[in-house]
């Protein structure tokens, strides 16, 4: 089956272009300057689908590097399961995931990995890969790193906080960060200092202070600064490449850049809600509705200006990714678990699904420029993960996981509007993009057509992936 996307502009790192795209099955074949030759009006008269693209961008679509479906976590779970986070997420715009496989201390990295295949098999609508979390480093989970390597698991994830739950100490990290150079797979890192976070916690709840506020104030930017400083250090010494994922305070980017700077493979991942939230007007929203934007790390303060400056850093290329860490749960029964103590409300927010339009009006509002748009939401996650260039491009040869963008459209966030995820409130209800996504193709296959989903849970399929690009 072959389909032409005719009319529309092609976006991609390094420029834009008008241009028609032929897809031939699962690939794309062809970029043709459009209606120059006679064969692009033969492509038209001859395609199975024809797709009108005038007025819009056509970009590839989304590559989402960070996502937590169905994960348990903080005595419940993550409310999206592979089928409906990934039907989200095509909704938005999203057409690859890369999800978080879990070992718990003790457990085999193996096994975890192949309980997450299971929970995923059969349900996913767009294609997906997995990072391994290692909560529990010691000799067999080391030796195990090389075996997930070789089936296309090339990240492995540790935890500086959350003591007595994932966390690694200094001398696990070290010892992660040597298989990881020897095997050339990424570290990739939550970097809060968890030791000093819990006893700023406990006496926060000592004194009372237990609204959702102080569970941003408990984690203080120092302590995520002073982790990133560590994570790098131990990064340098070991030569291990590292991947920042999460980072809210500019404190901790300035860390990076500077690392960067110093030519150290060192990587920096922001979320949209740390690009346009704040711990001022939603941790710190009245009673007990700060609970909804309760994640780690935390949304930091506005009149500190990180968000300012996380945007700045996108654009001079220190911010690497833009991914969601997704990691949905209800208000109702789920949030509400933590009423009177914050340190109980489940950790997380969920935006897969708009992380593609948020980032746009990025775009709109003069923050970055289309080509960084999709750079940092498409091209360089598909290369930091390993899946370029099946993935993140629109070229002869990619997967045809194509999305056409509108730029004259308009989308309401909102639980009644265009909300897919499993979730009963959304982080950003009300808000107003300058854009819209109007198809979705996931490997030549229309999942999303101008407000009809076309999608089906299967069609996913298992992305293995190489070890990281050298992207310094
Ligand atoms: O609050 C968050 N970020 N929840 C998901 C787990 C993690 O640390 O990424
Ligand atoms: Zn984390
Ligand atoms: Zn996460
Ligand atoms: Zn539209």
């Amino acid at each position: 089956m072959t389909t032409f996307i005719h009319g529309g502009t092609v976006v991609s790192p390094t420029g834009s272009q008008q241009l028609d795209v032929l897809v031939d099955g699962d690939r794309i074949v062809a970029l043709l300057e459009p209606g120059s030759t006679a064969v692009g009006s033969d492509l038209a008269a001859t395609s199975d689908v024809l797709i009108d693209a005038t007025g819009k961008y056509v970009i590839p679509g989304g590559v989402d590097g960070h996502t937590h479906m169905e994960m348990p976590f903080g005595g419940t779970s993550a409310s999206d399961t592979f089928e409906t986070g990934t039907r989200a997420a095509a909704w938005g715009g999203t057409t690859t995931i890369v999800d978080f496989a879990v070992q718990n201390p003790g457990g085999r990295i193996q096994d975890s990995l192949a309980s997450w295949h299971e929970k995923a098999s059969g349900q996913c609508a767009i294609d997906d890969g997995f990072h391994q979390i290692i909560g529990g480093v010691d000799s067999d989970s080391l030796k195990g790193m090389a075996e997930l390597v070789a089936e296309g698991v090339t990240s492995f994830k540790l935890f500086m906080a959350y003591p007595g739950v994932f966390y690694s100490d200094d001398g696990q990290i070290l010892r992660a960060m040597q298989t990881a150079a020897d095997t050339g797979a990424l570290m990739m890192m939550h970097a809060e200092n968890g030791i000093a976070i819990d006893v700023l916690v406990e006496q926060a709840i000592a004194r009372g202070d237990t609204a959702p506020y102080f569970h941003g104030t408990s984690r203080a930017w120092q302590l995520e600064e002073e982790a990133t400083h560590r994570a790098i250090m131990l990064a340098q010494l070991t030569g291990a490449p590292l991947y920042v994922v999460h980072v809210s305070a500019k404190q901790a980017l300035e860390q990076i850049a500077t690392a960067r700077g110093a030519g150290q493979n060192v990587f920096a991942e922001t979320c949209p809600q740390y690009l346009y939230l704040s711990l001022e007007e939603q941790l710190g929203a009245p009673s007990f509705e700060g609970a909804k934007w309760v994640c780690s790390t935390p949304l930091r303060s506005r009149e500190e200006g990180h968000q300012d400056e996380l945007w700045r850093y996108i654009r001079t290329g220190d911010v690497t990714t833009v991914a969601t860490d997704h990691c949905p749960f209800c208000f109702q029964g789920q949030k509400e678990m933590g009423i009177g103590d914050f340190s109980k409300i489940p950790n997380g927010i969920g935006s897969v699904e708009h992380r593609m339009d948020l980032m746009f009006q990025g775009v709109v509002d003069g923050r970055i420029g289309l080509e960084r748009w999709v750079d940092v939401c498409c091209t360089t996650p598909a290369r930091m993960f390993g899946m370029y260039p099946r993935k993140g491009i629109v070229a002869p040869g990619a997967d045809a996981d194509i999305v056409i963008y509108d730029p004259k459209g308009h989308t309401t966030i909102g639980v009644n509007d265009t909300h897919h995820m499993n979730m009963d409130y959304s982080a950003y209800e009300g808000v107003r993009i300058d854009g819209h996504v109007d198809t979705v193709l996931s490997r030549g296959t229309v999942i999303v057509d101008g407000g009809e989903y076309l999608g089906r849970a299967g069609h996913g399929r298992f992305v293995k992936r190489d070890l990281s690009q050298n992207l310094i």
